[in-house]
Order: structure tokens, then C-alpha cells, then sequence
């Protein structure tokens, strides 16, 4: 079976992630997951973009070096994938050597090729979309994207021979309707080749801009930020000769929004086409995430925080939700309305009422255990046929990245088990001692359900697993059947298995504000301290509630840590505290913790100590541990929380 490669954007760090990032990557982790279920072999890319002008940018409007600025950023975005549940093989950063000694080599090819020359170019740019844009482009002056004015720049600069490729390229279009998908983006490219692009500059002056990749044929230039980061893909795996390379770049598939389509599908494929690289198998691009009809954009500043959704109403109704609301390739838009609406529609009444009727129909007629079918009827049948058909869809549609029908599918399946139900009254088979015929109905209740639930892993791994722990399978999810075997087996489900005797899976949610989540509990908690009668303290002296509250206690993720020169028991520690700088830190728990084991970690620091100088290493604060008989522990929070987070 061939492999299946997937990417997303590489996200710019001058700002933190927002819901429409949440979206790419979310996508990408299902799909994924989806391929792995057909029994593929897989590679999941992500990473962040982190040199050029609007870093520069935003790591001076913060007064932080620009490397210190995207650390933290690119750190944040890390954390919050691990949140969402989103499980990449690699994550890759431009500023790391594997990435700049690759880019150097391909533009050395390239340039040898003869494909690259020096010359001459002004036009406007848009500092926002890191390039530039001609006259036509322009919506009444303005980026389209960003609504700004453009600087009108000229320089000398390099020059990529795009033009040369472009012919070949539509070609290559016009033989692979898939190319770029879905019709309309192709057609966009299409329509965008009649016009005169002409060749790529890819080069900045050094002069004006040097955070980048210096140009391997000549000292005074850094690399265009996007020739830079198209490379992403091909640098992370190990081009020009590593095993991962040769074994996914003949499946690679892109996922990105279609701000950047103009990259992916005319700059990238006229690079590999001057590489004499295999061009990529399919651009997958989607629409925009709109608040209020306007896109969800840092420029623009009407983000929504994917966490706050994720943490109010789980990360599975969370990604439900975004898979389920846009249809791939148009826009959509976000609000909490929406995500309430679905959320009790589909998983608490439709998916949450058939787990919760069905397992408790088994515990009442079966003692909790799957039955013996009984001679499969007319009725019975139907439902196996139908069900097949609904699954069938599922997985065709959901392959091409049509995942809202997709579900749409899924849940025709659940709306008939439900029917099914009704239809075929259980509880008065049950009455009438029809045994053989009520095994038949709880046993196709039951398959049909632990089917759905396998299919639900790619969008919602944790609460497919819990439905299916609920149906009594305990292996992994590595060791299920394929998703092509659910096909075509019915009755994979063995009778006597024990079932849960209850399921709650979904419980209707009122709409919660966000700013409002987790405070009315703590709220709570804290005026009801004096009802517990305290019978005996730990210390002696007593502190005022004031007192308390002038330590600044806060939470913070470890995003670097090295050992400090001749002390064994120091480690240096980089935290970010949701700050514009990683705060430097200085901890005695080099002999109990290793550097691997803290990186990504959420731990409590005091942030309001005094600076302090430790062997000649400024420690801006103090990590909260304590002494345990196996060893020292750090205090965290029990969930990941956005860093600087404030301990109450
Ligand atoms: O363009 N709706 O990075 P970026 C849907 N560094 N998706 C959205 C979105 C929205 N409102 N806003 C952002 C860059 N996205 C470059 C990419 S790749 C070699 C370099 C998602 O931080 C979507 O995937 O601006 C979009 O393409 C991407 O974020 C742009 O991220
Ligand atoms: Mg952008």
C-alpha cells in the first residue's frame, strides 16, 4: 500500500495561534488518522515560518531579539497542538540548521541550473503577505488580504526563472484535474497563469533585511521568506537523499487556506520543476473561517482562541465542530451559537441517545453482554445494507477531504440505529420472550455502534475510544480492524463481550460565554473556605489573605534548558510566562530532571522574586518543586493552561 504524506502551513510566528490555524492543523491530524486507519504508512509535518520582515517586525515592536521572540511563539504553538490533540511526526522551524543547510544547497542547485540571475525590480509590497503585489492585484490600493497600503520598494535583488516553468506547469494542471483541488482554486490557478507573472524575486538585501537565509552565491543577500519556507517540505525530509524523502515525497499532499494558494500552486511546483523534483500529488485548499462575514486574521485582530472552545466544550465536540461546520473549500463562519447548536443536535441527543438507550437495553435483557444473533429478518438486513452504504460514503468522501459530508454520512447511520430502535420496539420483544429475534435487533444495535465509533477515531480519538471501551474493546486503536475491513465484514463484535452498563458521553451544554468558564467554581470554592472546620495547620505562623496575594505566582512552560557551567546541580531554564521574552530562570534539579523531560512542561514559578545572579547567570524567578521519596517533584497544573496563567 503507498504511504501517505500530509503538511500544513508552517505558521509565521508574529502573533499566537488562532482558531483558523486550529482548523489547518486539526484537518491535517484527522486525515491522517483516517489514512492510518486504511492501513497506511504516514507522515504528519507542521512546523512555524520564522524569518523575514514581519518577524522582524513584531519581535522589535516587543524590544526582544528576534531569535528570544520566535522561541517563545513557536513554543506556544507547539503546546497548543499537544492540547488540541494533534499527534505530528516532525515539527519543523526555519531557523533550525537541518532547514537553512538545505535551503542553501537547493538554491546552490537551482542557481547552478542556471535559474537564478541578478537584477533589477520595484513594485508594491505588502508586508503582511511578505510579498508583492501588481497594480491589478490591488483592491483600491489596498493588500486584499490585509486591507493596507503596499510599499511601493526597489532594489537589486535575485531573481528565480519562474516564467520558464509555467508553461510546463499548466500543462501538468490541465493533465491532473486533481492537482488542485477542490475545482475552483484550479481554476483560480488557471485563470492566474493567462496572466504575465513573470519570474520570482527571492532575494532581500542585507542592508534592509538580515534575518534570513544568507544566499550561498552571494554574502550580501538573505533568502526571499518564501522560497525559504516552501522548502519546509522537502528539508524536513531530509532531502536531497534521506529514507524519509524517498519513501514520502512521492505521496506528499499540501493542506492549506487559500491566502496562500499563489505560493503552493505556482512558486512551489516551478521550484521543483527546476530542481528536477517530483512535483507534489495534490494541494488541498479551504475557504476562511469568518467572524462576522470578515476573515479570522492577526492583522486584522477578531481572533478567536481555539482553546477557550476546546477547554468549555471538549477538544472532541471541538474538532466535531470544525470538521463538521465548514464545508471544504468555502467559507464558514465561527461562533459559540453554532458550536452549542451542533454539539446538542448531533453528539448529545442523536450519537449520546443511541450509546445511552442501547447499553442500557443490554443490561436490562442481556445482563450487560453482547448476545447471540438470532436469524437475521428482513428488517435486519436493511439496516446491515444501509449501513454499509452510509459507511462507504463516509470513507470515499472523507479521503478527498469532504468532511462535513462525510460525517453527514455518519450520522445517516446514526439516525437510522435510532429508527431502527423505535421501529423495531426492543423493550416489547422483550415482554413478548422474543429472544432469538431481540438478540438479532441489540446485536445489530451493537455492531452498528461500535462501527460508528471506529469511524469517529480520526475527528474525535479520545471519546471514540471511551464508546468503544463502552463496548468492551480494550486494544488500541493501532489494532483495530482497517476502516476497508468494516466494510465489508457485519458481526465483527463478539457475543458474551461485557458492555458498559450506562453511557453519558455527550451531556447537553448551555451556552457559556468563554471569559465566563472555571470562574464561577473557583468563585465559589473561595467564599465557602470558612464552612470547613480546620482542625490542625502545618505551620506555625499565620499569614493575612494580603500577604498571600503579594506573591505573584504563575504558570509557565519550560522552552529551554541547559546546564550552567561548573554547578552539577543547576539547569538554566528558558519559561515562557506569556510574556514578550522567555523569562531566564535558574533551578537546583539538574541531578533529578533531564532537559528532554522538561521541555514542553507546565510548571509554577514565582514570578515577582527579586533578580538574582547564580554563577554568573541571572535567574528572574523561582520554579515551585517539592521533595518526594522518589525523587523531586514540580508543581503543575493538572491540564495544560495558556502560559502566565496566574495561580489562585
Ligand atoms: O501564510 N480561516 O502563515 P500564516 C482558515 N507562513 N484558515 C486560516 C485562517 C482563517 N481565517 N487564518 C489562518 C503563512 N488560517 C506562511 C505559510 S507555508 C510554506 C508558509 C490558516 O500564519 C490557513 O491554513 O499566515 C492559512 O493558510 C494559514 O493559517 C496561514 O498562516
Ligand atoms: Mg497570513
Amino acid at each position: 500500500m503507498k504511504p501517505f504524506f500530509l503538511s500544513t502551513p508552517i505558521y509565521y510566528v508574529n502573533a499566537d495561534p488562532h482558531l483558523g490555524h486550529a482548523y489547518t492543523t486539526t484537518v491535517a491530524d484527522a486525515m491522517i488518522r483516517f489514512q492510518k486507519l486504511m492501513g497506511k504508512r504516514t507522515f504528519f509535518l507542521t512546523g512555524t515560518d520564522e524569518h523575514g520582515d514581519k518577524i522582524v517586525r513584531a519581535a522589535q515592536h516587543r524590544h526582544t531579539a528576534p531569535q528570544d521572540y520566535v522561541d517563545v511563539i513557536s513554543a506556544r504553538f507547539q503546546t497548543l497542538w499537544k492540547e488540541l490533540g494533534v499527534d505530528f511526526d516532525d515539527f519543523i522551524r526555519t531557523t533550525e540548521a537541518r532547514h537553512v543547510s538545505r535551503v542553501q544547497q537547493f538554491l546552490q542547485l537551482v542557481f547552478d541550473r542556471g535559474d537564478i540571475y541578478h537584477g533589477e525590480y520595484g513594485g508594491y509590497y505588502c508586508f503582511g503577505c511578505e510579498r508583492f503585489y501588481t497594480e491589478k492585484e490591488l483592491k483600491e490600493g489596498l493588500c486584499p488580504d490585509h486591507l493596507q497600503a503596499p510599499e511601493f520598494i526597489k532594489e537589486k535583488n535575485y531573481f528565480f526563472r519562474m516564467s520558464k516553468y509555467l508553461e510546463p506547469l499548466r500543462k501538468h494542471i490541465e493533465a491532473n484535474p486533481e492537482f488542485i483541488r477542490p475545482e475552483r482554486y484550479r481554476n483560480e490557478v488557471l485563470g492566474l497563469l493567462r496572466e504575465d507573472l513573470g519570474d520570482l524575486c527571492i532575494s532581500r538585501p542585507k542592508s534592509r533585511l538580515s534575518w534570513g537565509i544568507e544566499l550561498p552565491f552571494d554574502r550580501n543577500y538573505v533568502t526571499y521568506v518564501w522560497f525559504d519556507a516552501l522548502l519546509n517540505y522537502v528539508t524536513a525530509l531530509e532531502w536531497p537523499d534521506g529514507e524519509r524523502f524517498r519513501t514520502f515525497w512521492p505521496e506528499a499532499q499540501h493542506l492549506v487556506a487559500k491566502d496562500i494558494l499563489k505560493p503552493h500552486a505556482i512558486f512551489w511546483p516551478c521550484m521543483l520543476l527546476s530542481a528536477g523534483l517530483p512535483l507534489y500529488r495534490h494541494l488541498n485548499v479551504h475557504g476562511y473561517w469568518l467572524v462576522q462575514d470578515t476573515k479570522m486574521s492577526k492583522s486584522l485582530g477578531n481572533v478567536v482562541d481555539p482553546l477557550d472552545f476546546a477547554r468549555t466544550y471538549g477538544r472532541g465536540a471541538f474538532r466535531y465542530f470544525l470538521l463538521r461546520e465548514m464545508q471544504f473549500g468555502h467559507d464558514a463562519s465561527v461562533s459559540e451559537d453554532a458550536l452549542v447548536n451542533r454539539f446538542n443536535a448531533d453528539l448529545a441527543n442523536d450519537l449520546g441517545n443511541l450509546f445511552s438507550r442501547v447499553l442500557s437495553m443490554t443490561r436490562k435483557y442481556f445482563d450487560g453482554r453482547v448476545p447471540e444473533p438470532g436469524p437475521i429478518r428482513v428488517e435486519d438486513e436493511e439496516v446491515h445494507v444501509l449501513a454499509a452504504e452510509c459507511l462507504e460514503n463516509y470513507q470515499e468522501l472523507f479521503g478527498r477531504f469532504q468532511f462535513s459530508m462525510a460525517l453527514e454520512a455518519l450520522w445517516t447511520l446514526v439516525r437510522i440505529l435510532n429508527k431502527y430502535v423505535d421501529a423495531s420496539q426492543p423493550w416489547a420483544l422483550f415482554k413478548q420472550k422474543r429472544q432469538e429475534e431481540l438478540g438479532t435487533v441489540m446485536y445489530t444495535l451493537l455492531e452498528g455502534m461500535r462501527k460508528v465509533a471506529v469511524h469517529l477515531w480520526p475527528v474525535m480519538p479520545e471519546e471514540s475510544e471511551a464508546m468503544l471501551a463502552q463496548l468492551g474493546e480494550e486494544r488500541p486503536a493501532q489494532q483495530w480492524r482497517h476502516l476497508a475491513d468494516e466494510l465489508l465484514h457485519w458481526g465483527l463484535l463478539e457475543p458474551q463481550t461485557k458492555v458498559a452498563a450506562a453511557s453519558n458521553l455527550f451531556p447537553r451544554v448551555e451556552l457559556k460565554t468563554p471569559e465566563a468558564a472555571g470562574v464561577p467554581a473557583a468563585a465559589a470554592r473561595q467564599g465557602k473556605a470558612e464552612a470547613f472546620p480546620v482542625t490542625s495547620f502545618h505551620t506555625a505562623e499565620l499569614l493575612d489573605f494580603e500577604d498571600f496575594q503579594r506573591l505573584d505566582l504563575r504558570v509557565g512552560t519550560v522552552i529551554s534548558a541547559q546546564p550552567v557551567q561548573g554547578a552539577d546541580k543547576l539547569l538554566h531554564l528558558g519559561i515562557d510566562l506569556g510574556e514578550d521574552q522567555a523569562r531566564s530562570i535558574v533551578a537546583g534539579i539538574a541531578q533529578h530532571w533531564s532537559v528532554d523531560a522538561l521541555i514542553g512542561r507546565q510548571v509554577v514559578v514565582v514570578a515577582n522574586l527579586k533578580p538574582r545572579k547564580l554563577r554568573g547567570v541571572t535567574s528572574q524567578g523561582m520554579v515551585l518543586a517539592v521533595h518526594a521519596p522518589e525523587g523531586l517533584q514540580l508543581l503543575g497544573p493538572s491540564k495544560q493552561v495558556p502560559p502566565g496563567s496566574r495561580v489562585s
